[in-house]
């Protein structure tokens, strides 16, 4: 979407569709006089008879027959004003986004004012609108040869205010930008992995760097081994693709302190190694860099909004393969920390390729640290799949990172890390940790094992096993990857300092 303009009047809209809320609240209903033109006094009296839905997240289609060229006006139920949040606006603008994209339209209008109610002014309109629009809007891309779907892309939209068009349409802006990086991290889950291998995922890292002026820096197999990587290259081991470990540094600052990190972990492919998936467990597992497409969305939003915070984005690239040079159980590694692992289980990987990248990122001056991993199906045994599990050393911390997921509605649970859990990461005859002390609770073994790394900075695992892709179609995307935590690393960013 590139064009915005700004209209105060109905008169002069040159959209196709208009986008309109009705809520059940009566100051809404003062303005309805504006529809003169296209519709005399009828407007009201089909509200009120029902015909068109204030139910909230209702949508009515109602075509429009004018001399203008309006054709449609798109009714959006809001339910009662008191009660309507952020996020219940935000996904009726992603059933918007879905209603235009199977409408094929391309042009559209938002009515902002029709959209305020007691809690949510217009300039949040506007941002729930540029956001949630073209979230709902997101077609996961196919390879099918048969198709002959015309393309549709969301180019001119119209905002419609009589306040400050201004303010509005930056505000709408910004939803965008956070809409947008949300797609482009959901196009990286849903490529096929024979499409995105390790090397690919570092070259859209350095194609990044070069649009948004970040540092960057790609390390190969040699240069981790020089380094003596010992997790990441160990479950590379079987591959015949070679790892990366990548690193992009946003300055805001003139000294490079107070530095927030956030940690990704890009397995794009885990069989399990020799610790087999079984079959239906394996599909599906293209997906596995979802930590990592998060890590590299939100450094898009913040490559375009330029927040007032230093960021470092760390980010381990390998799949998980077998073969004959593959790890295998029962090995002993030694990871860039020095700390040795006993491997018991070769599909416990993520937190073998994390321990290393956190490490990395701590060496790289980090302050704080943030890690996002789809690390366990054991926090969508725990939480469901609509709930990123979460774990922390510090309660400060934790507390204002909660701030930026209410601001974005991503939901997100905290589980606990006792140091009888720690105790049994630490339990091995062999070496200093283990990768996997057992099946119960294993969702805070998984974090617990990465915290290892973070010792005693200050930091967050984010589990986005279960978020990080939608097994059916929901308000504000269809069935696929759904670029969970994008926005709310991004937001976190921006709000603290
Ligand atoms: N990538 C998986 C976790 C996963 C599961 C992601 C389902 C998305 C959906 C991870 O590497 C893994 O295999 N974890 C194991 C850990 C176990 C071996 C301790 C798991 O959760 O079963
Ligand atoms: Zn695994
Ligand atoms: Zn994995």
């Amino acid at each position: 979407m590139s064009i915005v303009a700004g209209k105060q009047t109905f008169q002069s809209v040159t959209a196709e569709t208009i986008i309109i809320g009705v809520g059940k609240h009566r100051e809404q209903m003062k303005n309805w006089s504006e529809f003169s033109p296209f519709f005399g006094e009828t407007l009201e009296a089909w509200i009120r008879a029902g015909e068109i839905s204030s139910d909230r997240k209702k949508i009515t289609k109602m075509p429009v027959a004018t001399n203008s060229n309006i054709k449609r006006i798109l009714f959006v139920g809001l339910g009662e004003g008191k009660t309507l949040t952020e996020e219940n606006l935000r996904e009726a603008f992603g059933l918007v986004g879905k209603e235009l994209k199977a409408l094929k339209v391309n042009d559209f209008a938002v009515w902002l004012d029709s959209f305020v109610s007691p809690t949510i002014e217009e300039v949040d309109v506007a941002f729930l609108a540029g956001e949630g629009i073209p979230m709902g809007f997101y077609k996961v891309p196919h390879y099918k040869t048969t198709s002959n779907e015309v393309d549709t892309y969301l180019d001119r939209i119209e905002l419609i205010t009589k306040g400050n068009l201004e303010e509005a349409v930056e505000s709408f802006e910004v939803g965008q930008i956070y809409a947008e990086a949300v797609n482009e991290a959901r196009n990286l889950v849903n490529l096929p992995p024979n499409m995105l291998t390790p090397t690919d995922l570092a070259n859209y890292a350095v194609e990044l760097a070069k649009e948004y002026d970040f540092e960057v820096e790609i390390l190969n197999k040699a240069q981790l081994e020089e380094l003596g990587m010992g997790g990441i290259l160990s479950v590379n081991q079987g591959s015949s693709e070679e790892p990366r470990l990548i690193t992009l540094k946003y300055q805001a600052k003139d000294k490079w302190e107070d530095v927030l990190a956030f940690v990704g972990k890009g397995v794009t492919y885990d069989t399990g190694g020799y610790s087999l998936k079984p079959r239906e467990g394996m599909v599906g597992m293209k997906g596995d860099m979802g930590g990592a497409a998060a890590v590299l969305g939100a450094m898009k939003i913040i490559g375009e909004t330029r927040p007032k915070r230093n960021v470092v984005a760390v980010i381990g690239a390998t799949d998980n393969m077998v073969s004959g040079t593959a790890f295998k159980p029962d090995d002993v590694i030694t990871t860039y920390s020095g700390k040795t692992v006993e491997v018991l289980n070769t599909d416990a990987e993520g937190r073998l390729v994390l321990g290393d990248a956190v490490s990395y990122a701590k060496q790289q001056g980090a302050n704080y640290l943030i890690d996002v991993a789809t690390l366990t199906g054991g926090v969508i045994i725990a939480l469901g799949m609509d709930k990123t599990g979460a774990l922390t050393n510090n309660e400060e911390f934790f507390e204002s990172f909660m701030e930026a997921t209410i601001e974005t509605g991503e939901f997100v649970w905290r589980l606990p890390l006792t140091e009888s859990d720690k105790k049994r990461i630490r339990k091995s005859d062999m070496a200093d940790l283990n990768n996997s002390p057992g099946r119960d609770g294993h969702m805070i073994f998984g974090g617990g094992f990465v915290g290892e790394f973070a010792e005693d900075t200050p930091w967050i695992h984010l589990d986005i096993a279960g978020t990080s892709e939608a097994k059916a179609p929901y308000d504000l995307g269809p069935k696929g990857a759904t670029g969970a935590m994008v926005r709310t690393l991004a937001a976190f960013a921006t709000k603290t300092k």
